[in-house]
């Protein structure tokens, strides 16, 4: 969902005879909003609606502890282990309507291809490198790249090496994630010179295309369709991937989080300026290493806020987190609307010659509640919420500093 880029062969106009090799090439348009939004024209070797056989597969809803109980949580993902694939081995830690949010460690390679056929992702690789092999051409994985896939776009994610790790937020409510608005022209158009990142810094999908060989299972190739919340297994006796060009602005892309240059200022500047994409009811935000407010009097940590309108996760990535203790890389943190929070008590005096951040953090807001799932419950701090308290143990008590995000 990004700007309009063309690889390998297409034909002049649109919708017209295009033949390679002598043979008739088979359009696809990939479009979204009905035919309002953005769209991609696909050309494939083989007709991609060839499917020679599919069924109804696992139902895989997420089943969240509706509770009542206000409450801000911080969740080890570092305690999760690994287990499944790039997709089955997906945690879902919260979530609601709009969005869920996983953690996965995968252990085993993907054995088909995958679609997400209601959602768009944004992964953020916390760990590991590998390949996206995608319907639209080849990325290359990064640890601390974010990995924008709209829905709908078959892929398969294979690494380098066993222990990647990355966080998946997928907007369930079928909104498509995007740069925000206010950095474009127009709101859709060329990145304009305020926003931290530009067309330079987004990666978008290489050729060669099409499907390894390896991946053809039984002389058919499979793909495993995530829709209705359920997992559909669709195969085909062609490479469904079997593209030779496209043009359009619908491509998954990687971004990573040290190309993004932070916006820092005398005084403590609000998330707002570590935006990074936006869907409907819920952003996504980079805290990225930076130089901390340079007022010879500013306050390095944030303020105390009140979310009233949001739900704030936080997910620390990398970074030094030994000032605040429990805090550790793979840290996930919930703070629901409802609740004011902000730094630990001493950290603003503990901070005040701080001159710099090392940190590395993403962070979801969602404007609806989110709930927990049992998951999320096992790998749950019971004394975070207490670790504000003036009364609060003494091994709660940050040395040097805290966290210069939130
Ligand atoms: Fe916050």
């Amino acid at each position: 969902m990004c700007y309009y880029i063309a690889r390998g062969s297409i034909p002049r106009k649109r919708h017209v005879r295009h033949e390679v090799d002598s043979h008739l090439a088979f359009e696809e348009v990939f479009g979204t909003e009905g035919f309002s939004g953005t769209t991609s024209t696909i050309y494939h070797r083989h007709p991609p609606t060839a499917v020679e056989s599919s069924e109804l597969g696992e139902v895989i809803e997420p089943t969240y502890v509706q509770e009542r109980a206000l409450r801000m949580r911080h969740l080890r993902t570092h305690h999760l282990h690994a287990e499944g694939d790039a997709i089955t081995g997906r945690k879902v830690l919260l979530g609601n309507s709009d969005v869920e949010i996983s953690l996965c460690v995968p252990s085993e390679v993907m054995p088909s291809l995958f679609k997400n056929g209601q959602s768009d992702e944004c992964i953020y690789m916390q760990r590991g490198s590998g390949r996206l092999t995608t319907l639209f051409g080849s990325l290359t994985m990064a640890t601390r790249d974010f990995v924008v896939i709209p829905k709908g776009t078959i892929y398969r994610m294979d690494f380098d090496a066993p222990g990647a790790r990355f966080l998946t937020m997928e907007f369930v409510n079928g909104s498509h994630i995007r740069p925000p608005k206010r950095y474009r022209q127009g709101g859709e158009g060329q990145f304009l010179e305020h926003s931290p990142y530009c067309e330079r810094d987004i990666r978008p999908p290489q050729g060669p295309f099409g499907t390894p060989e390896s991946a053809k299972v039984g002389g058919l190739y499979e793909v495993i369709v995530k829709a209705r919340g359920a997992l559909h297994s669709f195969r085909y006796l062609h490479d469904p991937m079997d593209i030779i060009g496209f043009d359009g602005a619908c491509w998954p892309y990687c971004f990573n989080a040290l190309d993004f240059a932070p916006i820092v200022g005398q005084l403590h500047l609000p998330p707002t300026v570590h935006q990074v994409f936006e869907g409907h009811n819920a952003v996504i935000c980079c805290f990225c290493p930076r130089p901390l407010d340079f007022h010879p009097n500013a306050i390095r940590v944030p303020y105390a806020h009140s979310n009233i309108d949001s739900d704030e996760v936080m997910f620390y990535a990398e970074g030094n987190y030994t000032a605040r203790r429990g805090i550790e890389e793979g840290s996930l943190t919930l703070h629901p609307l409802g609740i004011p929070h902000g730094p630990h008590p001493g950290t603003i005096e503990a901070t005040q010659d701080q001159r710099s951040t090392n940190e590395l953090a993403v962070m979801c807001d969602t404007f609806r509640p989110l709930s927990p799932t049992a998951i999320a419950l096992a790998i749950d701090d019971a004394k975070y919420p207490a670790s504000w308290s003036a009364q609060r143990p003494p091994e709660l008590v940050g040395a040097n500093g805290v966290s210069a995000t939130r």
